[in-house]
């Protein structure tokens, strides 16, 4: 769902942060427990859910595909269809600013007999869809969207599906999901191979609701081979907190002087873990406490305090899938070290919610920094601790990460920096702000 009127924020240098970041549950987790449960046969439970605006469009859509959602205390109950089981919803599926909702419910839904028209706001209509059509129209689904293959979009599901090999032209989970989404309800094997490995969280999953699903490492990349219409059993999901979301907190922490924050419970599962590996190669004071296995998935306490003598680097660009949303808040940390950080193999960046190298370019520019960019890559020199002028109104796009990540830059900009809308925040951190003033940060509603 789209949201109402722009509302700026500014957040100030003031004292130090410190204390304990709670932050909600796993997006990407998020989105699929709601889907796969839809296609489960049975009652599917989940707590932890991340309550983000994202992830409740995803819920309506389930619902508008005749699954059963509801929220009992703490716990949000799907009643799931079973594979095959969907309905054609009797209107236009609204994903709002969701990448990850409006692919993965099209992959969801392409091997069912039946029409669907997805749309989004503004910014979800102006995001390239063909790199899931492409590979849903090898099922036998028909898309007619706008030019460029963009939103609103009609999907002509496949009633008799075949099953599909597929070679991921881009790094994209969202991609490989919607396929291994779409091969639940068609017959036989269907295969997705990658070559570099992203976010493992649909294959985690699947198997964890029942399906077969086999990956192997070859020479071609990472081969994931489903086995198509099986019975999904329901599941109890405890959803892990978000490592995309940890990054906040964790980045303000050490730019901020004085800072000591400990971010409990943070997933580190190798395909979402680059940017605390990054950050701890450019001499950031973090660590992880605490390390354990907590539902198949390595988790820890990560404990940030501030470090002013971190240094540029270049960022091994075999390292980009495992870290994609974190190269903005990155750019920021960036900007207080010393010296230059290269991030090279970055082109998906430039088609998330915004275009997130130019909308970090331009607003660490206004701010005093340096930033040469080109199509796959950008150059951030580093200004030192205290180095950030700031007292810029930066434009985030309808993007929710660009938003925080520079109202973690004013927590330690010496005039503080203003983000021309808040409001996206709402669809994947909604109590970032609150949740960042209880460690000590300091924002205000600038006069209209
Ligand atoms: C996601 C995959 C990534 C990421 C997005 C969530 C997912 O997108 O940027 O925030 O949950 O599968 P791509 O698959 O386009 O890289």
């Amino acid at each position: 769902m789209s949201h109402g009127p722009a509302t700026p924020l500014t957040a100030r240098a003031a004292g130090p942060l410190q204390g304990e970041a709670h932050v909600p549950g796993d997006k990407s987790i998020s989105h699929r427990s709601l889907i796969l449960g839809a296609m489960a046969v049975g009652e599917t439970r989940v707590t932890g859910l991340l309550e983000g605006q994202d992830v409740l469009d995803t819920g309506r859509a389930m619902q508008a595909f005749g699954a059963s959602v509801h929220k009992e205390g703490d716990t949000w109950v799907v009643h799931g269809v079973g594979v095959g089981g969907f309905l054609e919803p009797e209107d236009v599926i609204d994903c709002g600013n969701s990448g990850t909702g409006v692919r993965l419910l099209m992959g969801a839904a392409a091997t069912h007999g039946f029409s669907v028209t997805y749309t989004g706001d503004a910014s979800l209509r102006s995001r390239p869809m063909a790199r899931v059509t492409d590979p849903l129209a090898l099922f036998g689904a028909q898309a007619f969207g706008r030019s460029g293959g963009r939103l609103p979009m009609t999907l002509v599901g496949a009633a008799d599906p075949v099953p599909v090999r597929y070679a991921t032209p881009v790094p994209s989970a969202q991609v490989k999901s919607a396929v291994l989404l779409a091969g639940l309800n068609a017959p036989g094997e269907t295969v997705v191979i990658e070559r570099e490995a992203t976010r493992d969280h649909s294959e985690r999953m699947l198997r964890g609701f029942g399906a077969e699903v086999d990956v192997s490492e070859t020479t071609e990349g990472r081969v994931i081979t489903l086995v198509g219409q099986p019975e999904l059993s329901p599941q109890v999901i405890v959803v892990p907190r978000d490592p995309s979301s940890a990054a906040f907190p964790v980045c303000a922490a050490l730019i901020v002087p004085g800072s000591d924050v400990l971010v409990p419970n943070i997933g580190l599962n190798p395909t979402r873990a680059g940017l605390f590996e990054t950050l701890r190669d450019m001499g950031a004071d973090l660590t992880y406490e605490n390390p354990r296995e907590e539902g198949g998935e390595p988790v820890a306490d990560l404990r940030a305090r501030f470090s002013p003598d971190m240094k540029g680097i270049e960022v091994p660009p075999e390292r980009a899938a495992s870290m994609i949303d974190e190269y903005p808040v990155l750019s920021v940390v960036a900007a207080h070290a010393e010296g230059t950080t290269v991030m090279r193999g970055v082109k998906e960046l430039r088609v998330k919610e915004s275009d997130r190298i130019d909308a970090m370019a331009v607003g660490l520019r206004a701010c005093g920094v340096t930033v040469r960019d080109g199509e796959d890559w950008w150059e951030v020199d580093g200004l030192g601790t205290g180095g950030l002028t700031g007292g810029a109104t930066v434009a985030v796009h309808l993007d929710h990460r660009i938003a925080m990540s520079f109202l973690v830059a004013g927590m330690a900009a010496r005039q503080g920096i203003t983000v021309d809308d808040a409001g996206p925040i709402a669809t994947s951190f909604p109590i970032f702000r609150d949740l960042m003033g209880q460690l000590g940060a300091v924002f205000d509603t600038p006069e209209a």
